[in-house]
């Protein structure tokens, strides 16, 4: 009996331990360059003229250095920091703060996500919503001119070849796709999700294959998470169970294709390496179990919004929830800092 339970104590610490990364060895990269949406946006948003979702006010940034708001749709750091100061790097600046001459002297990677873009450019009822900010392909483009700009920086072709070759390519997009431009706009002139998911797709891997050719050869896809367990959701969409197992389900279908394009381009483009980080199962099992993950409240807002029904976005200025180190949800659509720390240990074994 007590061998039993000192046994079970072991196993119960050891899986701790592993889900804590206790045992993270450094990362050995030179750099990181992140791709995607609000999830790991840094304030590229804020440079654009006009465009919404900005996250540029209070509460946002709460918990960041300084406590001052960055334009990061959360209290603190993004998967992104977490993974650039584990390598010992700085903290992948957002590209449109950089001028010619930073962007020339920035060698160890640059943030090219833009909140509310997707794998597709915005149709057009969500670009009268949110005003045009940088799609996949516009942030490939920019990656370009980064490469144009650091290039001179090496001694030599090969040995800038080399330093992309080695350098993280970290990629989360696709929930606004299968999210609000589906919602907003495309839905009704499809014949179903699957075959919407299948055509995102498609994009999404010439996508990937475009930052390829450029010279990407380390790549970190994520997929989407149970969007239906957000508390925008769960608050707007009558639902029986704990999430919106309609929305879910949609998101299911499209992470579905996700194997099948890395798969498939890791076996076509020679020298690449495309792992997976299953962010669907990561919040599963969150919402499963939240205490074995050190979280309290899985389900709701921490900060508040205007209306105060988990809607919309933090309202400017409210004071945010004290226990924001246990809520997995920062605000109504975005993960907390502590959330974030997680997705960074879960992922990061893959990429060491
Ligand atoms: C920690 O890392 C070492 C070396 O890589 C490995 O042998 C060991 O099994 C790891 N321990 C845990 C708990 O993951
Ligand atoms: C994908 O959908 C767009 C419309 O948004 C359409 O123009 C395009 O032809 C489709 N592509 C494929 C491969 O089905
Ligand atoms: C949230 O509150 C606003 C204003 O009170 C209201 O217009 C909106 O319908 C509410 N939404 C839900 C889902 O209750
Ligand atoms: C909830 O369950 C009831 C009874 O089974 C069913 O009639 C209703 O359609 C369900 N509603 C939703 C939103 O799934």
């Amino acid at each position: 009996m007590a061998l039993t339970c000192v046994v079970f104590f072991l196993l119960f610490f050891l899986s701790f331990a592993c889900i804590l990364g206790l045992n993270d060895s450094k990362i050995k990269i030179p750099a990181v360059h992140a791709f995607g949406d609000s999830g790991i946006d840094a304030g590229n948003n804020q440079y654009i003229p006009n465009a919404r979702a900005k996250f540029n006010f209070r509460p946002y940034g709460i918990d960041f250095l300084g406590g001052l708001p960055t334009g990061r749709a959360t209290n603190g750091k993004t998967v992104v920091d977490f993974i650039a100061e584990s390598a010992g790097l700085p903290l992948p600046p957002p590209m449109l703060s950089l001028s010619k001459a930073q962007l020339k002297s920035t060698l160890t990677g640059v943030n090219y996500a833009s909140s509310a873009s997707g794998i597709q450019s915005m149709p057009h009822k969500t670009a009268k919503l949110f005003v045009k900010v940088l799609s996949m392909k516009d942030q490939i483009k920019l990656f370009k001119k980064t490469t144009r700009s650091i290039k001179h920086g090496f001694e030599s072709t090969e040995s800038f070849a080399l330093h992309l070759s080695k350098s993280l390519f970290f990629i989360n997009t696709g929930t606004n796709d299968i999210g609000v431009y589906w919602e907003l706009d495309l839905s009704p002139s499809f014949y179903n999700v699957e075959d919407y998911a299948s055509n995102v797709s498609k994009m999404f891997h010439k996508h990937l294959t475009n930052l390829y050719r450029l010279g990407a050869r380390r790549f970190l896809v994520n997929n989407v998470s149970p969007l239906g367990c957000r508390p925008s959701y769960r608050h707007r969409i009558p639902h029986n169970i704990s999430c919106v197992e309609d929305v879910n389900r949609r998101v299911a279908t499209f992470n579905d294709l996700f194997p099948k394009v890395l798969t498939k381009l890791e076996k076509s483009l020679k020298g690449s390496t495309f792992i997976l980080c299953d962010l669907y199962k990561l919040f599963e099992e969150v919402h499963a179990q939240p205490q074995t993950y050190g979280f309290t409240n899985v389900v709701d807002s921490c900060c508040i919004d205007v209306n105060g029904n988990q809607t919309r976005e933090c309202a400017p200025g409210r004071t945010p929830c004290i226990d924001r180190g246990t809520h997995a949800f920062f605000d109504p659509f975005h993960s907390s800092q502590s959330m974030h720390k997680l997705w960074f240990q879960r992922c990061v074994k893959n990429i060491i």
